[in-house]
């Protein structure tokens, strides 16, 4: 086996407000995500080569989307390419840039996919390229500081110099440039002037996630056919329609996001357990910004072991995803 050299850092390019341009110079709302090049972008960094530490930079665009259109096949690919660079021992870390819309989601995607050893940093930006002052350039540097680091590991997220775990980033505003939070866990670390210093540990459920085997991983990548599972939130008023109409449409998982501690509007909650009791998969998490819903003796509804809605959605295509893959293998 090759010896590791730690002598590369890979950046892929996937869109997103980072290489948004807007027409009217400072326009900071209405501007189209992911227009330039990961390559330019980059190119147009002055102080990135200083920031590589000597480390040879190679870029790839995988895509180039804005995150709210973000695809299965795009998530198989970004997994695919992660595979194939970070098996490359010559490699020391990854930075994806990525839109903040759904990069959440993403990272607890290839987190729970790749289990790396080695750092995944998704980064971003809540300006376009073309803004007045772009946040983007700082971010990805910081995001090289990160994945430079020898206390960097696994997939973690960083933005206005906030490193955030995989399972806890979340985002929380849709305008502010520190747009991300941990929620009630706190942020993994900050970098600061190209030096992280690290304020938490990445949480030992992640370290234990059960990593998947290559074959498995090579059959999430290909598969065409991915299990569809929907998010149901409980609100004042809600119903059990929305849940019987997908069950009757074939849906195979469902995650509902609850209000409080797990609790469900009584017509939406016996829908639900119709819906389990016909063997679609279900799940309770809470809709609340921080904390976890906590089990107790009783409970009809399994909870989502800390997952917000999107990520107990994410954990739930791949568990379904996975009993196909043993199913077919
Ligand atoms: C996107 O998620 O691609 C657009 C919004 C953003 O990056 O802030």
């Amino acid at each position: 086996m090759a010896l590791a050299d730690n002598s590369k850092i890979v950046i892929l390019g996937t869109g997103g407000t980072v290489a948004g341009t807007s027409t009217k110079v400072g326009d900071n709302i209405g501007y189209s995500a992911a227009q330039v090049g990961v390559a330019q972008l980059l190119g147009a960094i002055e102080a990135l080569p200083a920031a590589l530490r000597g480390r040879e930079l190679l870029t790839e665009q995988v895509d180039q989307v804005d995150s709210k259109d973000m695809s299965f096949g795009l998530w198989q690919r970004l997994a695919a390419r992660c595979a194939h660079w970070l098996a490359d021992a010559s490699v020391q870390g990854i930075v994806i840039t990525h839109g903040t819309d759904t990069l959440e989601e993403t990272a607890w995607f290839l987190q729970s996919v790749l289990q790396p050893g080695k750092p995944v940093v998704l980064t971003c930006a809540m300006r376009p390229a073309t803004a007045l002052a772009p946040d983007g350039p700082q971010n990805i540097l910081d995001a090289v500081a990160v994945a430079l680091d020898p206390g960097a590991q696994g997939v973690v997220a960083v933005c206005a110099g906030v490193v955030h775990s995989a399972r806890d980033v979340r985002k929380d505003h849709p305008y502010r440039l520190d747009a991300f939070g941990s929620g009630d866990s706190g942020p993994l670390g900050f970098v600061e002037e190209n030096s992280v210093r690290w304020v938490n540990h990445v949480r030992k459920d992640d370290l234990s996630l059960e990593k998947w085997p290559q074959p498995a991983i090579e059959n999430i990548v290909k598969s065409g056919s991915w299990p569809r599972v929907e998010i149901v939130m409980n609100y004042a008023g809600a119903s059990g329609t929305t849940v019987d109409l997908l069950v009757r449409d074939g849906v195979q998982g469902l995650v509902a996001a609850c209000t409080g501690n797990g609790s469900l509007h009584q017509d939406l909650e016996a829908a639900l357990i119709r819906a389990q009791a016909a063997g679609v998969k279900v799940v309770r998490a809470t809709r609340c910004a921080q904390g976890r819903v906590l089990p107790k003796p009783g409970d009809l509804i399994g909870d989502s072991n800390g997952l917000s809605p999107v990520k107990a959605r994410v954990a739930m295509i791949l568990a379904l995803l996975g009993a196909q893959t043993a199913r077919t293998a």
